[in-house]
């Protein structure tokens, strides 16, 4: 039975006026797998307000963290955006969630395609020592409209590579490919064109997508998620639904909220 856990605001980190991280205490029954997602928010008037957040910390870590935008007149966000460290969080007991590992078929490499807050399950993902033993080759790639925006550019850049368990595996395995499509820097476009064109592959010293070899993650904004399909399904790769293991998984649980 699902119930809403009670937990505490630990810490609050604003990206930019439209970003923002928290972390919040973890109730040790909250059960999940890395990627999942559960229902999170605030009581208002007496009632629970909520929406769905991915985890964006793995499932052996002591505390909570999600990744979120700010919605000037969004129910939730207007309100949760002000949060401080000492303040209550709810958090339904029961996380679900398609980005799991064992919806893929085994391959070499594993491309997670984020854009915007997108990135969340990703962030929970990267350190599941699962994914090192399953692929030779880890790919985060995070496409966003400004630089300010591609939020834990140091933690997956400098953090992680020294992590104390999985340090070794993710500098030998994990490949970070930030873009931006609004300004300059030093990758450009959107995450679907660089796939189609084949320069995010080659800029990282791999061979052009391929079915045979290469399995998805993708997660992000909804016009993002619907070519992301178009893109892989007329190239080979087939969805995974109902469970069966396929070449690459959508999360679309946020598509409405
Ligand atoms: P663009 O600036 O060209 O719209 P948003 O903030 O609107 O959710 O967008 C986040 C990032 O996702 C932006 O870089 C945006 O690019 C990109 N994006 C939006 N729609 C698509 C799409 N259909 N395919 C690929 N990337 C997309």
């Amino acid at each position: 039975m699902a119930t809403l856990l009670r937990e505490q605001v630990t810490g609050v980190h604003h990206w930019t006026d439209r970003l923002f991280s928290f972390k919040t205490t973890r109730n040790p029954g909250f059960r999940f797998e890395n990627g999942h997602f559960t229902m999170i928010g605030l009581e208002r008037e007496g009632k629970p307000l909520l929406r769905a957040y991915s985890m964006a910390s793995a499932n052996y870590e002591d505390e909570l963290e999600f990744f979120s935008i700010k919605v000037p007149d969004g129910p939730l966000t207007s309100t949760l955006q002000n949060i401080q460290v000492g303040d209550e969080l709810l958090v339904n007991s029961k996380a679900t969630g398609t980005l799991v590992l064992d919806n893929l078929l085994p391959g070499k490499n594993l491309y997670l395609i984020a854009t915007g807050t997108g990135l969340a399950p990703f962030m929970s993902i990267i350190r599941d020592p699962a994914i090192y033993e399953r692929f030779d080759r880890v790919i985060l790639a995070h496409g966003c409209r400004f630089a300010s925006e591609l939020a834990y550019q140091d933690t997956i850049t400098r953090e992680l590579p020294q992590h104390e368990y999985l340090g070794e595996e993710i500098s030998d395995k994990l490949l970070y490919y930030p873009t931006v499509t609004r300004e300059p820097f030093r990758n450009t476009g959107r995450l679907t064109d660089l796939l189609v064109s084949g320069k995010l592959p080659a800029d990282l010293g791999l061979e052009k997508i391929d079915p045979a070899s290469d399995r998805f993650m993708i997660c992000g904004s909804p016009s993002m998620l619907k070519d992301m399909t178009t893109l892989l399904h007329e190239r080979g790769f087939n969805e995974s639904r109902h469970g069966d293991a396929a070449h690459y998984v959508i999360e679309r649980a946020f598509v409405e909220s």
